[in-house]
């Protein structure tokens, strides 16, 4: 769905039309071949059976290009060359410069987005697998927020469910004040209570007892349940607060919010056939899954699928979804795949409605297994920060993690590795903040010595053009990003363009320069520093002005 193009796909597209298929277009090896290369004559021509460099030259007599590029040139064997015009590449990059978007635009036909992200469960602390949903589904927010969609936020916790009844009765038990409890301590007296649920009979009876009086509404119960979610909700909200993401206590959306409907969901899907009876419970069945999805078990209850499925009415038919995204650990795809299936056959997902899993891998430690903390445990998230926070500032810490988290294609595994995300050199994420750091360090200086910054009309020197037709880019890359939910695109854009900045100050003296290069170099420098900025708050990362 992308319509933002930049430059290079600008061209490319163009260059498709006439020569029929993909050109392909390639960046130059050596700046005496332009900016560009396609070998598309080269591919033609077997199919063809024509010369290559034949099939070239009709392919550059017939297309028109020369608003954009130099007159086109044929090289070697049938290889065209493409040079960008210097003042196509300054107008690009200064349409950026003075776009308060830099290059981002904002589609007409705003779409009600809903995100599913973070979703920790109550009394429990949040676990690494909770950091990387939190970390990604901030990161669409704000994608999928710039570019003009409605986004709703929904963070799913697990606040209802048959784990209230043994977490209840062992607080009676112990007469624990639960509001004093830290999020720490209610998960420490979850181990006790699910241990005493597994060794003590008598224990675990009344716990199920427990769920049924909780269900029915029973006034002591509600207490104490209420207290466990206002608990997790403080552990929570520091988590979000020390993660610097959007999320607040209105984007919550808990598992219990469901309860009431589900009876109705149930009694709706077996009404029209959805939902058969088959060994006691009541299943759907969907083409190409092994099992039916169970939406009420044999003993009357309700399980997670089953409120996904009440979600999933709620959020089309309330909320007027019409893109549906949920993050969660890739584990859960197969779930994900089937509830989408069921309530497209329950006609709860409309055909206009999109519904998208999007599962990430696991946070290694360096043995290559999941990530432990030093006593073995399994990691919580505020251990990983502490950890990332012994080699950098908060700031630059969290910068380290976000990045690493989001750089890789989401669907692998990576290793937590402390010391290396938190360099200044190499693709991480302190290494743009510096890039941009740096930026804001030039422009102090300019402004100090009463320097114009911009227009960007001189872009001469390859290492200018380099940095023009990257910042050209940014819009396109961002666009992408909101259609494929792809972030590590994006990473690897910024860092290309920090890359791209740190070639270009090297070779080319800006402070040092006069005139309209000076200007015009001064333009490219704030120019980047705003995409980097822009592109660093999409990912969710600070941008400092000095480091
Ligand atoms: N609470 C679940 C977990 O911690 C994630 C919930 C995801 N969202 C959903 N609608 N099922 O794994």
């Amino acid at each position: 769905m992308t319509v933002v193009s930049s430059l290079p796909s600008e061209l490319n597209a163009r260059v498709q039309a006439v020569a029929g298929i993909d050109p392909e277009l390639r960046a130059a090896t050596k700046p005496q071949f332009g900016h560009f290369q396609s070998n598309v004559a080269l591919r033609l021509a077997k199919s063809e059976g024509k010369l290559p460099r034949e099939i070239a030259q009709r392919i550059v007599d017939s297309l028109d290009v020369a608003d954009l590029c130099e007159p086109l040139e044929i090289a070697g064997p049938g290889f065209i060359n493409f040079r960008l015009r210097n003042e196509v590449l300054a107008g690009a990059a200064e349409a950026v410069r003075t776009d308060p978007a830099a290059g981002i635009v904002q589609h007409g036909e705003s779409q009600n987005v809903i995100i599913d992200y973070s979703s920790p469960n109550v009394a429990k602390q949040m676990h690494v697998g909770h950091l990387r949903t939190t970390i990604i589904g901030d990161c669409f927010n704000r994608v999928l927020t710039a570019v003009g969609n409605n986004v709703l936020p929904q963070n799913h916790i697990g606040d209802w469910g048959t784990q209230f009844g043994m977490l209840i009765e062992q607080i009676l038990e112990e007469g624990t004040d639960v509001s004093a409890l830290s999020l720490e301590d209610a998960e420490a007296l979850y181990k006790r209570a699910a241990s005493h649920f597994k060794d003590d009979e008598d224990f675990a009876t009344r716990a199920r007892q427990r769920v049924v009086t909780l269900q029915s509404g029973d006034e002591e119960s509600l207490t104490i349940w209420r207290q466990l979610i206002e608990t997790s909700k403080v552990g929570f909200n520091e988590a979000y607060a020390r993660l610097n993401v959007l999320l607040t206590d209105d984007h919550l959306a808990g598992e219990s919010i469901y309860n009431e409907m589900l009876p109705d969901v149930v009694a709706d899907l077996e009404a029209r056939g959805v939902a058969v009876v088959d060994d006691g419970a009541l299943c759907i069945f969907t083409d190409g899954f092994e099992a039916p999805l169970i939406v009420r078990k044999r003993d009357g209850g309700y399980g997670y699928a089953t409120t996904d499925m009440a979600a999933i009415r709620y959020r089309v038919n309330e909320l007027k979804g019409d893109r549906l995204i949920y993050v969660t650990d890739a584990r859960q795809a197969g779930h994900f795949a089937q509830v989408f299936a069921a309530a497209r056959k329950a006609g709860y997902l409309l055909d206009n409605v999109v519904a998208q899993h999007i599962g990430y891998g696991m946070v290694l430690g360096s043995d290559n297994r999941p990530f432990k903390t030093r006593d073995g445990s399994a990691a919580t998230l505020s251990s990983l920060l502490d950890a990332a926070e012994e080699n950098a500032a908060p700031e630059i810490a969290l910068a380290a993690i976000k990045y690493a988290d989001l750089s890789s294609g989401l669907q692998k595994d990576y290793v937590f590795d402390p010391e290396r995300m938190t360099k200044t050199t190499g693709d991480t994420g302190p290494y743009l903040q510096y890039a941009h750091a740096r930026c804001n360090q030039i422009l102090r200086t300019a402004e100090a010595e009463n320097l114009t910054v911009g227009p960007i009309t001189v872009v001469d020197e390859p290492q200018e053009q380099n940095l023009a037709m990257a910042l050209s880019r940014f819009g396109e890359v961002v666009d992408q990003l909101a259609a494929e939910l792809q972030p590590h695109k994006l990473c690897t854009y910024l860092f290309e363009l920090a890359t791209a900045f740190s070639v270009f100050y090297e070779h080319c003296p800006v402070l040092k320069s006069d005139g309209d290069t000076r200007t015009s170099r001064l333009g490219l420098v704030a120019a980047t520093r705003d995409v980097l900025a822009k592109g660093l708050g999409l990912l969710g990362i600070a941008a400092p002005e000095r480091m």
